[in-house]
């Protein structure tokens, strides 16, 4: 008997092709999420679900979903899944991480020089009509050129920005529980520091640390202040990691320069103090969003979803505890 799987949301055709030809698919075909009593009520008797950062999957919904065997997150972050719990009832987790190592660490480099540039508040300025005259002074940046770049979580995608940033002959500084190697350090040209000297020295300061409960608010109002008035705050990781009242106040108050945000503390809604500020350059969770990238990522679920629930070991599980206490 083919095992049952529920796709929560619109995903590439390939997948959906691919899951098809498997498995008894249950395809909520929208770009809405299922609200979480009709996601349980769909749930009831798959053995698989395919989910997007979108989707809660608490252990209430695990205790509901007795049948379910593999959860694929169509993501590399999996915050938005109770680990623990998954773990604990032998329920298979599993992500998409690699394949949007470099466009995520692309859209970090892009965030660093229009935050840096001022490119948010330019284009407005333009498409309000006020552009009449060059002024010498006209909506004057931050270099990023020779500047030096502070990277916190040294991950994957730390790495691949700090590549970006040594062709843009930045100084390279790192924070990160995990040392790198001193090849990897040597390779990367980047220097282990404290946070605290990190936030001191950096003039931008990218995120890229999993949200967890050690790096919730891992930025707050003292690490704002401890950085340079000049300086910039770019957060492609998850929302949480950054205060966000707390850097709606400090960008405001000249604290520091400017920010660039992929990620909020509550999305989609964006903490209204960061909508009036100008010298905040927010986007919509697209760090990973080229066309190749997003539709490599649900593949990569669809191929994780088919090696868990044949027997196999997913090529990417987040949870291995579980494969020994598989349901
Ligand atoms: C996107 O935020 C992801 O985790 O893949």
């Amino acid at each position: 008997m083919q095992s049952k799987v529920l796709v929560s949301k619109h995903i590439y055709r390939e997948a959906v092709d691919f899951l098809e030809t498997r498995f008894e698919l249950d395809y909520h075909d929208s770009d809405e999420s299922l609200a979480p009593a009709a996601l349980e009520a769909r749930l009831a008797g798959k053995q698989g679900l395919v989910c997007q950062l979108t989707d809660k999957i608490t252990p209430e919904l695990m205790d509901a979903a007795p049948a379910l065997k593999v959860v694929s997150n169509v993501a590399v972050g999996f915050d938005n899944i109770d680990i623990p719990a998954a773990t604990a009832r032998g329920l298979i987790v599993t992500n998409t991480p690699g394949v949007l190592t470099d466009t995520t660490a692309d859209l970090a480099f892009a965030l660093i020089l229009g935050a840096g540039r001022r490119l948010g508040e330019a284009e407005r300025y333009l498409r309000a009509g006020k552009y009449k005259q060059w002024r010498i002074d006209l909506l004057t940046g931050w270099d990023i050129w020779g500047a030096t770049l502070g990277i916190i979580g040294l991950g994957r995608i730390g790495q691949a920005v700090a590549r970006r940033g040594r062709g843009f002959n930045m100084r390279l500084l790192y924070n990160d529980p995990v040392r790198q190697s001193p090849e990897v350090e040597a390779e990367l040209g980047i220097a282990y520091v404290s946070k605290r000297e990190l936030l001191a020295q950096a003039d931008f300061v990218t995120l890229h640390c999993a949200l967890t409960l050690q790096t919730r608010h891992l930025i707050a109002a003292a690490d704002l202040q401890a950085m340079k008035p000049t300086a910039v705050l770019v957060n492609t990781s998850r929302g949480p990691v950054v205060d966000e009242a707390a850097l709606g106040e400090a960008l405001a108050s000249g604290v520091i320069a400017a920010a660039g945000l992929d990620v909020f503390e509550e999305e989609p809604k964006v903490h209204p103090r960061l909508l009036e500020c100008e010298n905040a350059l927010i986007l919509p969770h697209i760090a990973s969003a080229s066309v190749a990238t997003r539709a490599r990522m649900c593949t990569i679920a669809a191929e994780n979803m088919a090696a868990g629930l044949q027997g196999g070991r997913p090529p990417h599980i987040v949870n291995p505890a579980a494969l020994d206490r598989s349901r």
